[in-house]
C-alpha cells in the first residue's frame, strides 16, 4: 500500500506533537506542516524533516489526508476546505466552536466520503479502553476536569475546551438518552466561562456530576464511576486508576444479613474482611500508553481502510451538541432564583464581603 501523504495544519502546543508522531509512521509520508506563524511552522518542520507553509491552502493539492490543529474557532473554515474535496481529516477537539458549524462539517464528510475523526483522545486511554471492553452499566458519575492556566484556547469556554472531553466519555460509556440538564458557570478571565458544573440525567437512571476549570490553583483530572459492577476511579492527571469489584462472598454476605441482621459476629467479619474478602482492588498504570500516537494510527488506519473511525465525525458532532445544551442553560442560570437578578456566566451577585483581608502580590514580597 503507498504511504499517506499527510500534512498538520497549525503546528502550535498540540499540532506540533501531530508532526512529531505522523513524522515516525512508516505508512505516513508528512508533506508538510502549515501555520500562520511561519517561525514555527519552520521549526517544527526542521524538526520532522518535512516542509514548512504559512498558507495551509498550499497543501491542498499534495495530500491524502490532514490533521488540523488550529485554534477551535478556525476547525469549520480550515476543514470545510479540505473535507468539500474530499481529502480525510482528523480535527482536534471540540469538532466546532457551534453545532452549526459541526453539522457542516459532518454533512461535507458524508457527502464526499471523506473520513472525518475527532480528536476526543481520552476515547484511546488505556482504562476507557478497558470499560468498554467490560458489560458495565455506570449509574453514577464524577468528573473533575481542573486544569491551570495556559492562556491558550481563548476562543472558547470551559465547556467546549476541557468539560467536552467527560461529556464525550460518559454518553459513550452510558449509552442512554440525555433526559435533563442543571448547569452554571462563571467567567473569571474573559467573554467565556472559565469555571462550569453540569448534572446531566439520563434516561436509564444514571446521573453524572461534572466540574470543569482552567483558572484552578492545582490541576486535578479524575473521574469515578459507580455501577452494579463495582467502582473505577480514573486519575487522568497521574495515568492511574483503580478498579473496585464486589466478590462472590460479598454478594452472599449481603444476603445473610438482609435475612439475618448485622449482628457483632458478622460486623467483625465485615470490618475484617472489607478489601480483601468481599471487595477487590485491582490498581493500573498507565504510563506505558501514548494516546495520541494510538488516536493518529486509528486516524490512518481509517483512511487507508475506508473504516469508521473510533471518535466519528457524528459522534464529535453529538459532543458540540451536548455542550452547546449545557452553555444555553449556564447562560440563562438566574444567580438569585429569578431573571431580575444576576444572571449567566458573566455576572454574580455582589459580594457580601471579604473572606480575608487583601495579601501583597508576590512580586512585592519579593521585592
Ligand atoms: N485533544 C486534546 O486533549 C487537546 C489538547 C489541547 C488542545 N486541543 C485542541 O487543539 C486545537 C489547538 O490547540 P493548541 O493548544 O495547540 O493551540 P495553539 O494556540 O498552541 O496552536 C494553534 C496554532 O494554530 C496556528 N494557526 C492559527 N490560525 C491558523 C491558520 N489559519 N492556518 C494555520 N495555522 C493557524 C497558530 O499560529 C498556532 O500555532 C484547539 O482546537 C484545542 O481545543 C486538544
Amino acid at each position: 500500500m503507498p504511504r499517506l501523504r499527510m500534512a498538520v495544519i497549525g503546528v502550535g502546543h498540540l499540532g506540533k506533537e501531530h508532526a512529531r508522531i505522523l513524522s515516525s509512521f512508516s505508512d505516513v509520508e508528512l508533506i508538510g506542516v502549515a501555520d500562520v506563524n511561519l517561525e514555527q511552522a519552520r521549526m517544527v518542520a526542521a524538526r520532522c524533516q518535512t516542509q514548512a507553509y504559512g498558507d495551509f491552502r498550499r497543501l491542498i493539492p499534495l495530500v491524502d489526508a490532514v490533521t488540523i490543529a488550529v485554534p477551535t474557532s478556525l476547525h469549520h473554515a480550515v476543514a470545510s476546505e479540505f473535507l468539500r474535496r474530499g481529502i480525510s481529516c482528523m480535527v482536534e477537539k471540540p469538532l466546532a466552536a457551534t453545532l452549526e458549524e459541526a453539522d457542516e462539517l459532518l454533512a461535507m464528510a458524508e457527502r464526499t466520503g471523506a473520513v472525518l475523526q475527532v480528536g476526543h483522545i481520552e476515547r484511546f486511554n488505556p482504562v476507557v479502553l478497558e470499560l468498554e471492553r467490560h458489560r458495565f452499566q455506570p449509574k453514577f458519575i464524577e468528573g473533575h476536569r481542573l486544569g491551570a492556566f495556559t492562556g491558550r484556547s481563548l476562543d472558547i469556554g470551559v465547556v467546549l475546551d476541557l468539560m467536552i472531553h467527560d461529556l464525550d466519555l460518559v454518553t459513550t460509556l452510558v449509552g442512554s438518552p440525555i433526559t435533563s440538564i442543571q448547569a452554571l458557570g462563571v467567567s473569571l478571565v474573559g467573554p467565556h466561562e472559565d469555571l462550569a458544573h453540569a448534572r446531566l440525567t439520563f434516561a436509564n437512571g444514571c446521573l453524572a456530576n461534572l466540574s470543569a476549570s482552567r483558572v484552578s490553583p492545582k490541576a486535578s483530572r479524575r473521574m469515578r464511576f459507580y455501577a452494579p459492577e463495582g467502582y473505577v476511579s480514573i486519575d487522568f492527571q497521574q495515568r492511574k486508576a483503580v478498579f473496585v469489584q464486589p466478590t462472590e462472598a460479598a454478594r452472599q454476605f449481603r444476603e445473610e444479613i438482609l435475612a439475618r441482621g448485622l449482628d457483632p459476629a458478622r460486623l467483625a467479619r465485615l470490618k475484617e474482611g472489607l478489601y480483601g474478602r468481599y471487595l477487590q482492588v485491582r490498581e493500573i498504570d498507565m504510563q506505558a500508553v501514548d494516546q495520541l500516537t494510538l488516536e493518529l494510527a486509528d486516524f490512518v488506519r481509517c483512511v487507508q481502510t475506508g473504516s469508521t473511525p473510533k471518535v466519528s465525525g457524528h459522534q464529535g458532532r453529538d459532543a458540540v451538541a451536548l455542550a452547546s445544551r449545557i452553555l444555553d442553560h449556564i447562560r440563562r442560570h438566574a444567580w438569585d432564583g429569578n431573571a431580575f437578578g444576576a444572571v449567566g456566566p458573566e455576572q454574580l451577585p455582589a459580594a457580601l464581603g471579604r473572606f480575608f483581608d487583601e495579601l501583597p502580590e508576590t512580586g512585592e514580597l519579593a521585592a
